[in-house]
């Protein structure tokens, strides 16, 4: 098989494996097995959904040079859409199906709940990610700003986190589980950029 076919095939399992639970949960939803508070299952998948993405963008990168397999570094933008997409999908079902668009409720929501309130930070600096994952954006801002703008991710991620930790009541392992693995994908990164910084000069002889 050519490299080409394979990339295809590739860049196509990986576009089902990004849907597949989204299909699953509206095959779910129109069969009626999202158990006694639909609603709520629908909005918690789907923001389980977006930071499981938002964690498989930032291992592409370290599993890209661990593997020696640069050509993973191409199905980042694809994976980073899809965990925009789960995030849109879970803030519109609580505005549009939760709260029925009351918007002054979701505004009162977002001031005095502080898991909303990270919730919609985090969301809110998503979008510029998502707006200018382009190839015209990129053309435009120009590599070096793109890549500043787009370490945005180092604080979404997080305050997914985050958002997730402080909604929980009883287990707090699941978010816990989720912070354990984004520390080490974080870590990997400040040891990634420390390593060449902290190798000693070889003593001239
Ligand atoms: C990057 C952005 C976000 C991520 C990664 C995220 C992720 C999550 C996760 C993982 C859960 C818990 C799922 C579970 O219990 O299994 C959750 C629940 C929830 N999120 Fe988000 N979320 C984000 C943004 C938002 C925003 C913007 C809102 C609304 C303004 C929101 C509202 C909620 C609500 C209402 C719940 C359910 C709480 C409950 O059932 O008690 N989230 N989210």
């Amino acid at each position: 098989m050519g490299r080409e076919t394979r990339d295809r095939l590739v860049y196509v399992a990986v576009w089902l494996a990004c849907l597949a639970p989204l299909l699953w949960l509206a095959w779910q939803a129109y069969d009626g097995a999202l158990g006694a508070n639909p609603i709520e299952r629908l909005i918690r998948q789907l923001g389980v959904w977006g930071l499981r993405l938002l964690l498989v963008g930032l291992a592409i990168t370290p599993l890209a040079r661990i593997l020696r397999q640069p050509r993973l570094i191409r199905f980042r933008r694809t994976i980073g859409l899809f965990a925009f997409t789960y995030v849109l999908l879970h803030l519109s079902t609580y505005i549009g199906v939760d709260q029925f668009f009351d918007w002054q409720a979701i505004g009162k929501d977002i001031a005095k709940r502080p898991y909303i309130t990270i919730g919609m930070t985090a969301f809110v600096l998503l979008v510029p990610l998502a707006v200018t994952s382009t190839n015209w954006a990129i053309r435009r801002l120009g590599p070096l700003r793109w890549r500043k703008l787009h370490r945005l991710i180092y604080l979404i991620v997080p305050l997914g986190v985050a958002h997730y930790f402080l909604l929980v009541k009883a287990d707090h392992r699941p978010p816990l589980i989720y912070g354990a693995i984004l520390a080490l994908l974080l870590g990997w990164r400040v040891w990634d950029w420390a390593r060449p910084r902290l190798r000693v000069a070889p003593a001239r002889r």
